[in-house]
């Protein structure tokens, strides 16, 4: 598989590239600059040079793998401070990661719940399907997580892994003192996050977009964020109400 049908490259304003999904309709990452962005909001967002200065392994959990580089730049920051990677990814697309390995030379193993790829310092696993299935594998295995870089496609196109329930289930297979970080800073995203127990902080700022959110399970929410929400007439987003929000476009 040299070409990908659904998706086309596309490139950003840092100089490196992403994939638009011709299904979802929407690019991977901000046409503003690929790279810059998954630094910003998943490197820096959940603290990995910190957590990969003080341990000696960490555990990443990816909402989507898409092109790989959320994995690369965690990779290569572990890398600096001689930290082993766990990394987990869910992906819905097999193509996407036969892909990313085919390009790069990786062997992978392949059973029919995910793919793995070992290397000195990192395993790779992505989970294959659906992603509210397959953290039911990731819960009966008892992983637990540092960081969990949420990034589905925008709530309007992926809402189903934008809501309450999910943000519960991620809330479940996480270290206490985690970080979830996500680009996303929308109320309704907010309003999930906050009632499924996760407490809610503003994130920096990237591109056109005002600001992100970043979560933990301890510690507080930004009082401004929560005077912001009550104010806000944005539904929380459900398992049962998700189609709704996606037709109102
Ligand atoms: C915004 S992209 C992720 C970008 C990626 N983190 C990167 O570094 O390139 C979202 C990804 O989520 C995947 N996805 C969408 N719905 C999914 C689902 N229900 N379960 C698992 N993966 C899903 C898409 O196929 C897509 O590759």
């Amino acid at each position: 598989m040299d070409q990908l049908s659904q998706y086309k490259i596309i490139q950003t304003e840092d100089g490196s590239t992403t994939l638009f999904s011709k299904k979802f309709n929407e690019a991977c990452h901000s046409t503003s600059g690929a790279r810059s962005e998954t630094k910003l909001h998943y490197i820096q967002g959940c603290a990995v040079p910190e957590l990969a200065e003080q341990k000696k392994e960490i555990f990443v959990l990816e909402v989507g793998f898409g092109t790989g580089l959320g994995f690369e730049e965690t990779l290569s920051t572990c890398t600096g401070y001689k930290c082993y990677l766990h990394f987990h990814s869910f992906e819905i697309d097999d193509e996407l990661f036969i892909y990313f390995c085919k390009k790069r030379n990786l062997s992978f193993e392949q059973t029919n719940d995910f793919f793995q790829v070992k290397g000195e310092s990192f395993q790779l696993t992505c989970w294959r399907g659906d992603a509210r299935q397959s953290i039911k594998k990731i819960k009966q295995d008892n992983l637990k997580f540092d960081c969990v870089y949420q990034d589905a496609f925008s709530p309007k196109r992926n809402a189903i892994l934008w809501t309450t329930e999910w943000f519960k289930d991620l809330g479940q297979v996480v270290t206490p003192e985690a970080i979830l970080s996500t680009y996303s800073s929308s109320s309704s995203i907010r309003k999930s996050l906050l009632c499924a127990g996760w407490k809610v902080r503003k994130g920096e700022k990237f591109g056109p977009k005002r600001s992100s959110t970043r979560a933990t399970l301890a510690g507080e929410s930004d009082q401004e964020i929560l005077d912001h929400l009550q104010r806000s007439p944005a539904p929380e987003l459900t398992d049962n109400n998700y189609h709704e929000y996606v037709l109102r476009g």
